[in-house]
């Protein structure tokens, strides 16, 4: 049985895969929608969501399964004190499948050393998003045609930005990435990071301020939202909120193909003028991520492909 915790979990091959299926069902999702018939998939969501929670469910009702889970901590009986643990425990009876979203680094990590069904991060804190970097890579890869060579400019809060975090683990594997980094001094990606995973593999990469000096050298523009649930003061939020706002005159300097993405929600960091630009595939990057999830249960369940292929 294998979790999704981190995207090193997946193999580049692995990846690629998942990838590719999910490429087969986004041609024609009708053909796999009994691909699940019979099985369910548990959304265990401590934490707010609309994309992740309401594509793994879309995900598995499009294979043919079934849904069950809670959308807050306060409607489960976490609000009366029960563990991760034992929760998982539990839901390992009742799903075959299950979604974890938490506040806590770590926690769909334990889950899955006490569960007896795949367990798949959905989002851990300030950590890791893996699969939001699948529907990433899936909109990269089919909207540049191809994951290698290409300078990718991350901007906003790259401090706490799990989608970013698991973003640079997963590009670092491919050949000739370069990594830009727009950011304040105090919403620099962590050190462990910078360490352990960019100089660890020679990622060449760069720290800059402003979004307007790097522009003109971007392939994608990864923009992502200050979160005001990670800050532990608020005064530092509003001071920082409003750090990097993309909007049509930054967008003169970039080039005629450069991609923006945004895992979303956004807040005021993207202008709604941009959404009319073709080159703005945020909303894209969001149907994509039904299809990669498809292409990921039907990986975990090993759940056979339609006749025919
Ligand atoms: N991208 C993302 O994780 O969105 P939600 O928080 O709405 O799930």
């Amino acid at each position: 049985m294998k979790h999704l915790i981190s995207p090193q979990d997946l193999s580049v091959a692995e990846l690629e895969a998942v990838l590719t299926l999910a490429e087969e069902i986004a041609a024609a999702p009708d053909r796999f929608s009994d691909c699940c018939r019979g099985k369910k998939i548990a959304t265990l969501f401590y934490e707010p969501s609309t994309r992740t929670r309401l594509s793994f469910e879309a995900a598995m009702l499009n294979l043919g399964g079934s849904v069950l889970g809670f959308s807050s901590a306060d409607s489960s009986s976490a609000a009366k004190g029960e563990s991760v643990a034992d929760t998982i425990r539990v839901v390992s009876s009742y799903a075959d499948i299950c979604a974890m979203r938490h506040p806590k680094e770590g926690a769909p990590y334990v889950a899955s050393l006490h569960s007896s069904i795949p367990i798949i991060n959905a989002g851990d804190g300030g950590h890791n998003h893996p699969t939001q970097t699948l529907t990433d890579l899936l909109t990269i890869k089919s909207l540049k045609g191809r994951l290698s060579h290409l300078t990718i400019g991350c901007c906003g809060d790259l401090k706490f930005g799990r989608t970013v975090h698991s973003l640079i683990n997963a590009m670092s594997r491919y050949e000739g990435i370069r990594f830009v980094f727009i950011s304040p001094e105090e919403l620099r990606i962590p050190t462990y990071l910078r360490e352990e995973t960019l100089d660890a593999n020679q990622i060449e990469y760069k720290e800059v301020r402003t979004l307007e000096e790097v522009m003109p050298s971007l392939d994608i523009l990864y923009m992502t939202r200050v979160q005001k649930e990670r800050f532990f003061n608020e005064e530092d939020y509003i001071r920082l909120k409003d750090s990097f706002i993309l909007n049509n005159e930054k967008m003169k300097y970039a080039k005629p193909d450069m991609l923006v993405l945004h895992p979303l929600p956004r807040v005021n960091e993207i202008a709604t003028e941009v959404d009319e630009d073709p080159r703005a595939v945020y909303f894209k990057q969001a149907q994509l991520g039904v299809y990669v999830r498809m292409a990921l249960i039907m990986t975990l369940l090993g759940a056979e492909r339609p006749n025919g292929n």
